[in-house]
Parts: structure tokens; sequence; C-alpha cells
């Protein structure tokens, strides 16, 4: 993963764990070599194609996580993070190419031995430009809006640099939807600067009829990619009309 601290321009993330000590004992990561993360962070802002982190927590809609990726790479390079209840709803095989091997919550322990090792949900916040979390469980929101940070999206969601884009995608039953608890903890979330992309209402999963349908992959890219152009990003060449 190019630009990322500790990485050989490819993802180190999907490099075994001996292969990794190795190198890092062969060759310190780039932070340690004198690069600090303000020159890093930099060197994001003066590229034209975006980077953006794509998380998933456990609500069925990650059903459409690969559609919601293929997407996103058209205007950007994809990581994905998801939380242990998102992976019941997908295989790693069925996302791109591009945006594999999937980060969970056992790669910050895998990456990290030792005082120096890069910390993955700090590496990540500092390689992406933009920060999607969709679909968005109530379960996940509640934490983020607390503060809470027990796993590797909600710690990059605490790490976060407010200056850059975070796009929240919430799904939900209609019952959860409709709890009080799911306003007061997006207006949280607003007033931390977040972009809230409005569920939509339909049949969902379980049956019932009514708002808490994540919103369609199309308009969840269309969205992020609004905000990183408004942030100075070109997207890319297959711009839509209307978004770019
Ligand atoms: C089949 C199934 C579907 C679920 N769908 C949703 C959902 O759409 N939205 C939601 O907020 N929670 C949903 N849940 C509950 C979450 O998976 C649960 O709250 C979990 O703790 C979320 O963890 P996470 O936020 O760390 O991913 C579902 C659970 C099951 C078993």
């Amino acid at each position: 993963m190019q630009g990322m601290p500790g990485s050989s321009g490819g993802a180190p993330l999907q490099q075994g764990e001996q292969e990794q000590r190795e190198q890092r004992e062969q060759q310190p990561a780039q932070h340690e070599q004198g690069a600090p993360a303000a020159a890093l962070e930099a060197g994001n802002s003066q590229r034209q194609r975006p980077r953006v982190l794509l998380a998933a927590s456990g609500s069925v809609a990650t059903i459409k996580l690969a559609q919601l990726a293929e997407l996103l790479l058209q205007f950007a390079d994809v990581r994905v993070v998801a939380t242990k209840s998102a992976r019941y709803f997908f295989q790693d095989g069925e996302l791109p190419a591009a945006c594999r091997p999937v980060l969970g919550d056992e790669d910050e322990w895998r990456q990290w031995r030792a005082v120096g090792d890069p910390v993955v949900h700090i590496e990540l916040r500092r390689w992406a430009d933009a920060l999607v979390i969709a679909p968005l469980s109530a379960n996940t929101l509640a934490k983020i809006a607390s503060g809470l940070c027990d796993n590797l999206l909600t710690c990059v969601v605490r790490a976060w640099d407010s200056g850059k884009p975070l796009l929240l995608a919430p799904a939900m039953n209609t019952f959860m939807w409709e709890s009080p608890f799911t306003e007061q903890h997006l207006e949280v979330c607003r007033q931390l600067g977040a972009t809230v992309v409005a569920p939509v209402s339909k049949r969902l999963a379980c049956g019932d009829v009514g708002a808490g349908a994540m919103a369609a992959p199309a308009d969840i890219a269309a969205a992020c990619r609004q905000r990183l152009v408004a942030s100075g990003f070109e997207c890319g060449s297959r711009a839509q009309p209307g978004f770019c």
C-alpha cells in the first residue's frame, strides 16, 4: 500500500507475519526513518487519486459490500475493515482483489510485537483520505457516539482526523432505526463532522417493511465522491455527471 508506513509499495498488511518481522528488522518503518505523520499527511493532500477506507459492521446489508467496493474503486484506492459480526455476511473472496485482504481486529495484534512496530488503526488513519462506514450497525453507531474503541473499526474512528470526510450509512431493522437512541447517536456523529447517508424504506431482510435499509451502494459511493471532490481530489476520469 503506497504511502502507508512500513510499506514497500504494495499492501504491507497482506504479508506473512514472519516476513513482516524480517522486513522491519532489515528496513525500519517509514516513520522510524524520519518521515513524521505530518509529512505523510501532507503527501496525502498532494495525490490526485484518493484513498478510501471502507468499514463494515454487523448488518445484513454487508452482503452489498463487494458492490460498494467496486463502485469506490472506480475513483479511489480502497481498503476494507470489517468487524467480527460483519464477517458473518461475506467471504473475503467476494471482494475485488484490489481491496483485499480484509482487515480485522486480529491484524492489530498480528502487526504489533514491540514498541516501534506499526499500529494498524493509526496506519489506516494516516493512509485514508476518507472513511466510509457502510453498513453502520446500531451497535457500532452507539459505540462511535460514545467514543468507545474496542475493535479495529472503532479505533480508526476514534483516531480519525475530523478534517477528512467521514461517511456513515446506517442499516438496521425499522424498530432499531426508530429507537430514540438512533437519532441521539447520529446527532453526536454529525456534530463530530460525519455525513450521514440516510437509510431507505423497503421490505427488510427480516420481513418487516419500513425505514432502516442501507442506502443504495451507488448513493453511498456518490456521497463519498462528492465529499472527496469538495476536499480537492479529482476522483478519476470516470466522473458521473453531478458528482464531480
Ligand atoms: C442475521 C443478523 C442480521 C443482523 N442485522 C443487523 C442490522 O441490519 N443492523 C444492525 O444494527 N444489527 C444487526 N444485527 C445485530 C448485530 O450483528 C449485532 O448488534 C452485533 O453485535 C453488531 O456488532 P458490530 O457493530 O461490532 O458489527 C444482525 C444480527 C443478525 C444475527
